[in-house]
């Protein structure tokens, strides 16, 4: 991708799930994007996502995906949290692609999704080591902007506990939120 190639932004379907390069590249790229950024949290075993939980968010229609010049750039997970809040998550942009825009295009797209489906919030987490690496601190002063506010912060292992043998050191969760308008 170069800094000037139009970014196309659309809502996965099921004609997606049948793609496999699609596939592959997706999975690479949530891959790459989360083991860059989170090296210090786990252990090389830990995967961010796997082709049968992608082909499954493709079917559901729950990826926005991001091209630039047809080539698949960034990815963004959307979902229903409650009848008024929506969320997003497994944000990545291809790691060869950063810093271009991508990011911030698939957040705008998913809020419009959910201002468009009627929800009236935004959830998001930001999953980190108790002392945030540089990413991490990064995220967190780009969703502030953005006007998320933090609302708790949990250890990750009370709601995945089964996590816990893939930790480097305790990792928590922090959870945001935005009122959409
Ligand atoms: C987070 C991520 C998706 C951002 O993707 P991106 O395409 O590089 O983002 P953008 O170019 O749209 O930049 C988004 C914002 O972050 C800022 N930013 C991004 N990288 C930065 C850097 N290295 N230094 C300073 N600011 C940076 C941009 O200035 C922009 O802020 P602004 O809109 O207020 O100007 C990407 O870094 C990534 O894949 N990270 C690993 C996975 C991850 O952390 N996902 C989010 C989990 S909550």
């Amino acid at each position: 991708m170069t800094s000037q190639a139009k970014l196309e932004i659309r809502r996965s379907d099921a004609t997606d799930a049948e793609d496999r390069a699609l596939v592959d590249r997706i999975v690479a790229i949530v891959n790459a994007a989360y083991f860059w950024s989170e090296a210090e949290q786990w252990t090389d075993e830990k995967e961010r996502t796997s082709t049968p939980e992608i082909t499954d968010l493709l079917k559901s229609r729950k990826l926005l995906l991001a091209f630039a010049s047809e080539q698949l750039a960034g990815v963004v997970k959307i979902e229903k949290i409650d009848p008024k809040t929506a969320g997003f998550g497994m944000l990545a942009t291809d790691p060869n692609g950063l810093q271009r825009g991508v990011g911030k295009a698939l957040v705008g797209a998913a809020e419009a999704w959910a201002l468009a489906e009627g929800f009236g919030e935004m959830e998001i987490e930001i999953v980190r080591a108790e002392n945030p690496n540089s990413h991490k601190q990064l995220l967190h002063d780009w969703y502030t902007r953005l006007n998320y506010i933090e609302i708790a912060t949990f250890p990750i292992i009370e709601r995945i506990p089964e996590i816990a043998p893939l930790q480097k050191q305790t990792c928590v969760s922090t959870v945001y939120r935005k009122l959409l308008s």
